[in-house]
């Protein structure tokens, strides 16, 4: 491992996964390199800024960079790397379905950097059998390079915090190799957790998907509530009030973002489409916008009316909307409103009003992410209607 300039490259290095990956190995005294064909985000990087928001990242960053983390977009960072973390997208196609050849085409093209004594760690999440079929791949090429699975299983924007606290699970082919990928780990946490690369895979799909679906049962029953013109949080309220059984029942409100979605129907794909739960989670899940609207427009001439979303990121304090259900609400509203008005103090993005015209020309105001900013916001409940199913607010989520 001495001979290497880095102990580790990434791949994708300046993505949500990648970049506080990175951060935290140099900080745990890794000599670190993140590649990544993104050269403006090389650039905000190098200038000691995250191009994302992630708690705690850009002060760790500051710390590190240029004195055991470095960025690149030349590919030959790879040869100088001892570990190999690969971070870039899920390979799946446009119907969300697994697609090993992307995976393929995109180490044909790194092969030539690759070195036999190397250990490549996938830590994108991938379908299970990948781990097993790039190894067959990598041998048929005439490499030795080893291969193991570790999956991420951070929530967004807790990464600094949970790449510390949560256990680690290493999927490897053989003990050489687990405890490799162990002895990299460990310097983020002592919770290592050894399982086969296809356990290891399936792991990861159950963490989020196990996620996915306890969301998906509170959005029905809030949307049984509220059908019945009960309020679902007295309910709720009740339900979970000194009772451990029912203390993990997640609040209703968007499901959304780039994981949860897609790894339910890589799940769906995986059980030969027989994975019935997942499937009744994503129609309940992705069915909340609608379920909104129609109900809007049941008590309300909602042509009538200007809509304001307040936060459109797919979850509170976070600047990414990717998949995000606000959006999705947006596109709805558009053809069953006056006028929607968006906005979000994070997301980039022209369209976008400000916080005072949402909320002052807007009859109807929808909770599109809770960002714990809006607690503080003078809406006045009693002359405008607004919708929030997190209860984020505190007024219960009847409307
Ligand atoms: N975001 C999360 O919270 C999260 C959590 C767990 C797992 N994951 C998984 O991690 C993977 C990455 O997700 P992400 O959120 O970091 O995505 P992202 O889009 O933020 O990051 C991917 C990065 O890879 C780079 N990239 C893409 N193709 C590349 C290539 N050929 N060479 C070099 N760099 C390349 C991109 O420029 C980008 O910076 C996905 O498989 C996702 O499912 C994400």
């Amino acid at each position: 491992m001495n001979n290497y300039l880095y102990d580790v490259c990434i791949i994708g290095g300046c993505g949500h996964v990648g970049l506080p990956l990175g951060i935290a190995f140099a900080h745990a005294g890794k000599r670190v390199v993140l590649y990544d064909i993104d050269r403006n985000a090389i650039d905000t990087i190098s200038r000691g800024k995250m191009p994302f928001i992630e708690e705690g990242a850009e002060e760790m960053l500051r710390d590190v960079l240029e004195k055991n983390l470095f960025l690149s977009s030349e590919k030959s960072v790879i040869s100088g790397s001892y570990f190999i973390v690969i971070v870039i997208g899920t390979p799946i196609d446009e119907h969300l379905n697994p697609r090993f050849t992307l995976f393929k085409e995109f180490l044909s093209g790194i092969t030539e950097y690759l070195i036999d004594e190397q250990h490549i760690i996938l830590r994108s999440t991938i379908f299970p059998g990948t781990t097993e079929k790039i190894v067959d791949f990598l041998r048929s090429n005439g490499r030795k390079t080893r291969v193991s699975f570790c999956p991420e299983r951070i929530a967004e924007g807790k990464a600094m915090e949970e790449l510390r606290n949560l256990p680690q699970i290493i999927g490897s082919l053989d003990d050489i190799s687990f405890q490799e990928a162990k002895e990299l780990f460990v310097s983020l946490t002592n919770d290592i957790i050894y399982l086969t690369p296809k356990e290891a895979e399936l792991a990861k799909l159950f963490t989020n998907v196990w996620r996915y679906i306890r969301f998906s049962i509170s959005n029905q029953f809030y949307q049984i509530a509220t059908q019945y013109n009960l309020d679902y949080y007295r309910i709720f309220d009740a339900v979970t009030y000194n009772y451990p059984r029912t203390g993990d029942l997640p609040s209703a409100g968007f499901a959304a973002g780039p994981c949860l979605f897609k790894d339910t129907m890589q799940l769906a794909a995986y059980s030969n489409n027989s994975f019935f739960l997942g499937h009744a989670a994503m129609l309940i899940n992705e069915g909340l916008p609608n379920f909104i609207v129609q109900r809007l427009k049941e008590k309300h001439s909602l042509k009538d009316k200007i809509v304001g979303i307040l936060g459109m990121a797919f979850k509170g304090d976070i600047d990414d909307l990717r998949e995000s259900l606000s959006y999705k609400l947006k596109k709805i509203l558009e053809m069953e409103s006056k006028q929607v008005l968006c906005t979000d103090p994070f997301v980039k993005d022209a369209n976008l009003v400000t916080l005072d015209e949402a909320v002052n020309n807007s009859d109807i105001i929808i909770l599109g992410a809770p960002h714990s900013q809006y607690k503080e916001i003078g809406i006045d409940f009693s002359k405008k209607l607004v919708v929030d199913v997190w209860n984020f607010f505190g007024k219960g989520g009847l409307f």
